[in-house]
């Protein structure tokens, strides 16, 4: 990242750049502003006063067809897109992009009752059936091949079209599926991986409770308690199951589509029933639905999700449904605040989305969602939050330029692993042991600190961060051990968490104790995890405070391993002991945290971490209630200001900077200033600043 701190000591001009030649022209703007359309639930003289109505909002594209599949294909092979070109058209005329859904995750009527087999088997055996939407079975051939003839007819019909700009595959991956068949296929998945029954009953100690198989189809589903190797196995099946699913309608649009038009599914967040990075690894750029639900958005939270998005192909993503003030979902669909859906845009834009998609457009008159939030009322009018959805485009139309090319380049990452949680969540051993939370828990102090973090995979590359942080990484594989280890020898800062590195690929116990294959390493280990039934005092290098929910007794064995936190009286076991040590190797460190994060103390920790990684503040004082993102890229740095403290904030720069848009009051234009060149600003509730330094 080029660190804007960093740029201020040179105080001068950047260099010019060599011209480089002219890219070709875009084809869409670089901040999308979008919504979820359903021309198929409407007649067709009602398109084009909603299609105008988008236009004066700025929303510059829509998505459209991923639950009309028995509009597309009202009986088998009877295939009808003319109303899909006539809507892509109508757009087209309103200067709208189209990007096409897969309506794979709404099977017809027709289909259901003619292939039954092709219906889901939940858990408790009961089948699913027509009248919802995801009722399909995963892993079953007839509804892949089903689905792949709809996909090649619409990538044979659109895969030219100027005016569609990509494909989402499908509609939220979730519910896979438990019938006999199911288990079959997850048995033959099984002896593919690990050829033998012997090697199998080795490594998941089948020998516990007499659960030794003598032959493959005696293993059972397990997906909530159990042997833990038949656990892990059946979620790493699960996701295999998904990415062949995925990589069926891949296949069949790739083979008909111009490389321009982009393909992505649509994620969710934290959600884990799969492990998103082997999904993500097939598209072209990976999507999420971010939704609130109840009460108010937390920018940091809401950004980690970003931040976890970014992190599935470790580039920009997009925000493919985002809600229009509420959603009618949850216990109580409170709207979000007057300002606050524009707030939450720049969040996405803040943490690398390139596109904001609203669900939806307008309210269907019947189906299951009549009471969610929308852009337009039934009536086809504007309900009270349109115009600030049109101010949200006229912002990012005022900022495409200046935020095109840049990205989040992070010094700082924060590793996550789904093996890791699904471990976790299996055997919690204190119920209020969450690894979101304990990830979280690092996450605030450092986003904040340090403006930019990204989330990503413990095998992922690593060599450019100069912090990396590992909360709750239970499961090691070999891949990831040597990853981590090269990391820290390469002279990387790595800081583990908690509940770390305690269990193999397997998800059988390590006999080195935590941080296992990596504990020579620290010079330490964890001679007894506790669950807490009350917090425990901790001291040291980060000020008193206290560990809650879950506490580590550490060993050392190095002389040159150093004690930073200490736990003070508790149970016995903990008193005295060390709560948190750190080693130096080389130019770089290995830390492990047998305390929780909390409060203060997680502030002071995440101090020390930069410090000693070398990693700047962004701005030296931020004030309460201020969230910053940054974005970088083509010699420039983007900081994005956003308040959501009830009080206008004042904001002080190191150097004047342009504002990209603004709600803010300027104070003082300093010396430097390149066009609006600002210095001192404030910002009311909810007010932006996309503050630009570079050209
Ligand atoms: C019971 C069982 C044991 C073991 C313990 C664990 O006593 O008999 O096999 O599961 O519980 O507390
Ligand atoms: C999900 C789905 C949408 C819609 C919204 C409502 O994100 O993808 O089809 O149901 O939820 O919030």
């Amino acid at each position: 990242m080029r660190r804007v701190v960093l740029v201020f000591a040179l105080a001068l001009p950047l260099a010019t750049l060599a011209q480089a030649p002219l890219p070709p022209e875009p084809r869409t703007p670089p901040l999308l502003l979008g919504a979820a359309w359903y021309p198929e639930q409407w007649d067709e003289a009602t398109w084009e006063s909603d299609l105008a109505l988008m236009e004066q909002a700025h929303i510059n594209f829509v998505r459209v067809g991923e639950f009309a599949w028995s509009k597309m294909e009202p009986s088998e092979g009877n295939f009808k897109l003319d109303w899909l070109e006539r809507a892509i058209r109508a757009a087209e005329r309103h200067h709208i992009a189209v990007m096409l859904g897969t309506p794979s995750a709404a099977p017809p009527a027709w289909l259901t009752q003619k292939y039954p087999e092709t219906l889901r088997t939940n858990a408790d055996g009961r089948k699913d059936g027509h009248g919802n939407r995801q009722q399909f079975d995963w892993s079953d051939p007839k509804y892949r091949e089903l689905a792949r003839i709809i996909a090649t007819k619409m990538a044979e019909r659109f895969g030219h079209d100027p005016n569609v700009i990509g494909w989402q595959i499908d509609n939220e991956y979730a519910n896979e599926s438990y019938s006999d068949i199911d288990r079959t296929r997850f048995q033959q998945w099984l002896k593919a991986k690990y050829k033998t029954l012997d090697n199998l009953n080795k490594r998941w100690t089948t020998a516990y409770w007499s659960e030794t198989y003598q032959s493959w189809d005696q293993i059972p589903i397990q997906s909530t308690y159990g042997n833990p190797g038949l656990l892990l196995n059946w979620r790493e099946f699960v996701t295999d199951t998904w990415r062949s699913y995925q990589r069926n309608q891949l296949d069949a649009i790739r083979a008909h589509v111009e490389p321009r038009q982009r393909i992505t599914t649509n994620m969710m967040g934290w959600f884990n029933a799969y492990d998103h990075y082997l999904v993500a690894q097939d598209l072209d750029f990976a999507s999420w639905d971010d939704y609130i639900g109840t009460g108010q958005m937390n920018p940091a939270e809401n950004g980690a999700r970003h931040d976890l998005t970014r992190g599935f192909l470790r580039k920009n993503f997009w925000v493919m449904e985002t809600q229009p003030g509420f959603v009618n979902w949850s216990a109580n669909n409170n709207a979000l605040n007057k300002g606050e859906v524009r707030a939450m845009a720049w969040n996405a834009i803040g943490h690398g989305s390139e596109a904001v998609e609203y669900w939806q457009w307008r309210s269907a008159l019947n189906g299951q969602e009549q009471y969610h939030g929308t852009l337009v009322g039934a009536d086809g009018k504007p309900v009270p939050l349109y115009s600030e959805v049109q101010q949200i485009g006229a912002d990012f139309e005022k900022a495409g330029d200046a935020l095109a090319g840049t990205t989040v380049e992070s010094d700082v990452a924060i590793l996550q692993d789904y093996e890791s949680r699904w471990a976790i969540e299996w055997q919690k051993h204190n119920q209020a042991f969450d690894p979101v939370q304990s990830l979280l828990s690092f996450y605030r102090p450092l986003h904040a600190l340090a403006g930019s973090v990204d989330i990503v995979s413990d095998t992922a590359p690593l060599s450019r961060y100069k912090l990396v942080v590992a909360p709750a990484l239970n499961l090691l594989t070999p891949a990831a051990v040597t990853n981590l280890e090269a990391y820290v020898r390469g002279g990387g800062h790595l800081v583990f968490g908690q509940r770390s590195a305690m269990k193999d690929e397997d998800n059988t116990l390590f006999t080195q104790r935590q941080p296992g294959p990596l504990a020579e390493l620290l010079g330490a280990n964890v001679a007894q995890w506790y669950a807490l039934d009350k917090s425990v005092p901790v001291s040291g290098t980060w000020g008193p405070g206290e560990s809650k929910i879950w506490a580590e007794q550490i060993a050392v064995q190095s002389p040159e391993t150093k004690i930073l936190m200490t736990y003070g009286k508790s149970n016995g076991w903990l008193d005295d002991q060390p709560a948190a040590v750190t080693r130096k190797i080389g130019r770089g460190s290995i830390t492990y945290l047998g305390m929780s994060l909390e409060g203060a103390t997680a502030e002071a920790a995440a101090k020390w971490m930069l410090k000693e990684a070398g990693v700047e503040p962004v701005i030296p004082k931020v004030p309460k209630g201020v969230d910053i993102a940054v974005r970088s890229g083509n010699s420039k740095d983007i900081l994005i200001f956003t308040n959501y403290s009830p009080e206008t904030r004042t904001i002080n720069l190191l150097t004047p900077m342009d504002n990209v848009i603004c709600d803010c009051k300027v104070l003082a234009t300093g010396p430097l200033g390149i066009g609006n060149g600002v210095k001192s600003f404030t910002l009311p509730q909810y007010g932006v600043a996309v503050m630009m330094y570079g050209k």
